[in-house]
């Protein structure tokens, strides 16, 4: 097996088809693939046409400086105008945009499209008050409330670009991202409930502030949304920065003339973490990232406006929240649920309940969650009606065959597909996924590039891999909801990005993928956690996918650890179901001997270890290189982006007395 390309050892023969009702009525068809080839631009610019222009653009696609692209050059469109008055003009405004649902049980409000207008037309009114004008940038940092969508669609009116910082992160984060992007207000609220508790924001707020100012910037105004009233305390509140929601945004006029801006204007900076360094705060304009996430949301989830309730449990503070909550469903005039807690306070089957309340029919949530409700047991889903559901879809990491299987038959009763979804931060919208009503399911596999994207797996070189091999992941044409720049530094952006693949004017996504025999595409993870063992390069994905098909597993977690004899050794990390209980004297061995009949002996692990919690970001991603320092008998390195810093602690603990391992 050459060096070149990953391992490629799993089997997965199991097929599903589409649905006969959901294929005779889809939204797009096999047709699009051919009609995209042909003329892409021609394709691109069908799909701006889903979008109301002010003025239309010129030229579909400038790509002749890249890899700085310009998408519908020359036109003039504006992102909440087109999420949120054409559908009130059309005759829809008592359509509902959000049945939310807070955390406290019996915590619910509706939300139509009309109401949307109004509150959005007011807060872009108070911005202004505020000082805010065009091309200023806001910070957001909320939890998901009504009022973070309603904020993000008011610098949207007033081109006023958002950067939305999750509300779980530090004030020391913010902090950076306030300094970063230079940012004049922030919008925030006193606090969020959060498994049964108010949890505060706004003293978080106030700490970022002061930091921000120790780097040199200065925060104007601070917006706070009253949320669970509690005390702020006597220093919490400064009256000549901060402003309360309800005495401003509340009282404000509900008229609002919207300006139309350039397609290319600035919509939002997201942060997103490297592997190294600070925070790359990643720039998606208006124009071509809103066609890319209002065609996706379409053609991807199938979706009918008319009748399809669908929920995201993204929080806004991820690109998911940003593409699939707020632009491309509102831009379709989507009604969805907004939800505002944890998938088990109060109990267990909180979101079933809330699929069952409001008639779910669309789903789209992280591996990392249905992961969690294999460990928990079907009982729990069992014991809702799901009835209603008739799509489900996975996005932020490789869905592990398993887990697919166990989310299309136990939530989705074996009626619905599974559209797998790869894309990141930087593309803005899905790239690569199943067409629900062409394509069939394939557990694992994110199938191939959507209708206008164009993708391979290539060689260090720059060579097709072809059917059979792995390789690195490349997107090779530009794309409109594509990053335009990391905020602030054109140069990283492209280092990152288009030096490895330069001559040939490829975006390297930084992700390792397969072709399996029939062609379709396998994403293995980051290339970043590629083993080599013995000479041979094998994905992390394919092991842990392995491990989870095992009974006894629900989570898994591969690296690479340092081997005298065979380079780096395999080393795994299994969380058991409940139901598997302690998994057994055996268990160790039996999860070896399972690796071995389901891969191959190169694959067995070298060593298992049993733990009741993996380290993970915020945003659920597995963070395998502070498992690699446990492998490797290391000081566990920084933690500063687990989602809970208590983890690593247990899992050495366990390590180091012995349990669990060889
Ligand atoms: C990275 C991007 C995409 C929005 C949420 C995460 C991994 C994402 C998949 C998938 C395999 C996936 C990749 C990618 N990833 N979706 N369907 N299958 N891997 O956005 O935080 O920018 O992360 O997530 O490694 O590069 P992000």
């Amino acid at each position: 097996m050459s060096d070149e390309t990953l391992s490629n050892l799993l089997k997965e023969d199991r097929r599903f088809e589409p649905p006969a009702e959901l294929a005779a009525d889809a939204n797009l068809t096999e047709e699009a693939y051919a009609r995209a080839e042909a003329d892409r631009e021609g394709f691109w610019a069908e799909q701006a046409d889903r979008l109301s222009w002010d003025t239309r653009w010129e030229r579909v696609l400038d790509w002749d400086n890249p890899p700085f692209a310009k998408w519908f050059v020359g036109g003039k469109l504006n992102a909440a105008y087109n999420c949120v008055d054409r559908h009130v003009e059309a005759g829809n405004g008592d359509k509902v945009a959000f049945h939310f649902v807070g955390e406290p049980v019996d915590d619910k409000q509706t939300i139509t499209y009309a109401e949307l207008k109004d509150l959005v037309s007011q807060a872009a009114n108070t911005l202004t008050d505020l000082g805010v004008q065009t091309g200023d940038r806001v910070a957001i940092y909320m939890p998901m409330i009504p009022e973070a969508v309603v904020a993000m669609l008011a610098c949207a009116r007033i081109g006023a670009p958002h950067t939305v910082v999750f509300g779980g992160f530090s004030s020391d984060a913010l902090a950076s991202r306030l300094e970063d992007c230079q940012a004049k207000v922030v919008v925030t609220s006193d606090g969020g409930y959060r498994r049964g508790a108010p949890s505060p924001l706004k003293p978080a707020v106030d700490e970022a502030v002061v930091k921000a100012a120790d780097l040199g910037h200065t925060v104007e105004k601070v917006l706070v949304v009253r949320r669970t009233g509690q005390d702020l305390g006597a220093d919490g509140w400064d009256s000549d920065i901060d402003v309360w929601w309800h005495e401003s945004v509340e009282q404000a006029s509900t008229e609002h003339a919207c300006e139309f801006f350039d397609a290319e204007h600035p919509l939002y900076v997201m942060y997103t973490s490297g592997t190294t360094g600070k925070p790359k705060g990643i720039l998606h304009t208006t124009g071509g990232y809103l066609t890319g996430a209002a065609y996706t949301h379409w053609a991807v989830f199938d979706l009918k406006p008319e009748t399809d309730v669908y929920w995201c449990t993204a929080d806004i503070g991820w690109v998911t929240g940003h593409s699939y909550i707020v632009y491309g469903p509102l831009a379709n005039g989507t009604t969805q649920v907004l939800y505002e807690g944890t998938p088990d306070s109060p109990e267990r089957g909180r979101w079933w309940d809330i699929i069952e309340e409001y008639g779910v029919t669309l789903f789209y949530t992280a591996p990392t969650a249905i992961r969690s409700f294999m460990k928990q047991g079907r009982e729990i889903p069992d014991a809702r009606d799901l009835s209603s559901l008739r799509l489900l879809g996975s996005v932020g990491e490789p869905i592990n065959p398993e887990a697919y299987v166990w989310y299309r038959h136990v939530i989705g009763g074996d009626r619905t597909p599974v559209v797998d979804t790869w894309w990141q931060t930087e593309t803005g919208s899905i790239m690569i996924s199943p067409l629900p009503g062409v394509t069939h399911g394939k557990p694992g596999s994110a199938m191939t590039p959507i209708p206008g994207v164009a993708a391979d797996v290539v060689t260090e070189e720059g060579e097709s891999v072809g059917p059979g091999n792995g390789g690195y992941l490349v997107l090779t044409e530009p794309w409109p909801a594509m990053l335009r720049t990391i905020w602030g530094d054109d140069e990283r952006f492209k280092d990152t990005y288009w030096s490895k693949y330069r001559d040939q004017g490829w975006y390297f996504a930084g992700d390792g993928a397969k072709l399996d025999t029939d062609g379709d595409l396998w994403v293995l993870g980051r290339v970043d956690d590629v083993m080599n063992v013995s000479g041979h390069r094998l994905s992390t994905t394919e092991i842990e996918s392995a491990l989870v098909s095992h009974p006894k597993v629900a989570e898994a977690a591969v690296v690479g650890a340092k081997d005298e004899d065979t380079g780096q050794a395999v080393c795994a990390f299994v969380i058991l179901r409940d139901e598997a209980g302690d998994g057994g004297d055996d268990i160790v061995e039996e999860l070896r001997a399972h690796v071995r009949t389901q891969i191959g002996p190169i694959a067995k692990p070298r060593q298992i270890m049993v733990v009741p919690e993996l380290p993970k970001t915020r945003s659920g991603k597995i963070m395998r290189r502070l498992l690699r320092d446990v492998a490797e008998n290391r000081e566990v390195g920084d933690v500063t982006t687990l989602a809970d810093s208590s983890v690593m602690d247990l899992i050495s603990k366990g390590v180091s007395s012995g349990a669990g391992g060889e």
